[in-house]
């Protein structure tokens, strides 16, 4: 067995530990494309277990190795390329994700052999060398924002004898060159699906997209194209993927000059910030506000948030000891009471899980609905 062969052997095993078994043309397709190919040779390893380093395939070779074998995100890309990657901080904007949610969103997708496909969101050229092996290269099409990741996708997929084809724009607007597709993958996460990837798509196509609502992790969210122009499906697993650049996640500086109202709550914030899955989903649909979140040593800041107006804040102090917590509020809007009352309107609906709830996506827009699509909540 070459070391390749241990080292592939060893990321399957990993993968299987952390999820399910790997579906077996998916386990092909990782053997055949291997990973190392599309890992730039200076990379960041920020997996949250430890402090973020880099790796350099020039001065340790065989911790570079190693790493892009390991059940981690690699990210190869700060603040959209305008911060250097050994400055080791920034804001993510591109990485090769974790092989296990790599393998969690194929099976999701299950792309045929000749099957048309949409990718959106090159970097590094991994998703989209695995997506030729499954579909064929003819069929593949994948887009990127970046025109300098674009090319250093362009090179590794070239260097690996593949070529899909590769388009540098705004995944926003799909490819309808290229389309009707049976396919789209987002690998980067949006908060509103852009209706022309359902356009450019075939009745029964399936979409494979992570979502970011703002309240929490992010969602993989699983789309079939109807043959009335929507596209309805489930959220199914966790996943947590940068955001498509136009959907980036909008916090709102405090406006000047307003006092806060203040008062006091009885709920604590903690609880409806570590509520499941299931529980972020419906505070998300139900309120459209984000939460954000800061721990302190004897406190727990909860921010509630409007996308689209500043005032439409507020602030809830949980303190170590006290029984009832201060809340702080900039306009008339309640908008913590909003998120409350969302948390315990999941409760009353029996606590449901993640994967109850859906999405229909139409020409119109979006809505969220619990159990059937014609339950709609929101
Ligand atoms: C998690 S990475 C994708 C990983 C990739 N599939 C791979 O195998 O390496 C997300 C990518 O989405 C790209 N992206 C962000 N916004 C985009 C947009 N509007 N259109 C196309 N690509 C976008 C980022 O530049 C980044 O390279």
């Amino acid at each position: 067995m070459t070391e390749l062969g241990l080292l592939l052997d060893a990321m399957i095993a990993r993968i299987e530990e952390v999820r399910a078994p790997v579906d077996s043309r998916i386990e092909r397709a990782l053997r055949s494309v291997p990973r190392h190919r599309y890992v730039p040779p200076i990379a960041l390893i920020a997996d949250g277990d430890r402090p973020p380093f880099l790796i350099d395939r020039d001065k340790d070779p065989e911790l570079w190795m190693t790493s892009v074998y390991t059940e981690t995100a690699i990210v190869t890309q700060l603040d959209d390329g305008a911060t250097d990657l050994a400055t080791l901080d920034g804001n993510y904007s591109s990485s090769s994700s974790a092989p296990a949610t790599v393998a969690d969103l194929l099976e999701l997708l299950d792309p045929q052999p000749g099957d048309r496909v949409l990718e959106i969101g090159t970097g590094t050229g991994w998703t989209a060398a695995l997506l030729c092996h499954l579909a064929g290269e003819q069929n593949i099409t994948s887009l990127e924002v970046d025109p300098v990741l674009a090319e250093a996708a362009a090179k590794n997929l070239a260097e690996a004898g593949l070529r899909p084809h590769l388009v540098v724009g705004d995944g926003a607007e799909g490819a309808p060159d290229r389309g009707p597709f049976d396919r789209v993958h987002a690998t980067c996460a949006v908060r509103t699906v852009p209706y022309v990837w359902i356009d450019q798509c075939r009745p029964g196509a399936v979409i494979v997209t992570p979502i970011h609502t703002g309240v929490g992790d992010g969602h993989v969210l699983r789309l079939v194209v109807l043959d009335d122009g929507t596209a309805q499906g489930r959220f199914r697993e966790y996943a947590d993927y940068m955001a498509m650049r136009s959907q980036r996640p909008v916090y709102l500086p405090d406006p000047a000059g307003v006092q806060p109202r203040e008062s006091t709550t009885r709920v604590d914030p903690r609880m409806v910030v570590r509520a499941p899955p299931g529980a972020r989903l419906a505070i998300a649909a139900l309120t459209g506000l984000r939460l954000d979140t800061r721990t302190e040593p004897g406190r727990f800041l909860v921010w509630a948030s409007s996308t689209t107006e500043a005032r439409e804040k507020a602030l809830v102090i949980w303190e170590e000891g006290k029984t009832e917590y201060k809340l702080y509020e900039l306009s008339d809007r309640p908008v913590w009471d909003e998120v409350v009352a969302a948390y315990f309107q999941w409760v009353r609906w029996g606590e449901p899980r993640r994967d109850r709830f859906g999405m229909t996506v139409g020409p119109q827009g979006q809505c969220y609905w619990l159990d059937t699509p014609s339950q709609v909540i929101s």
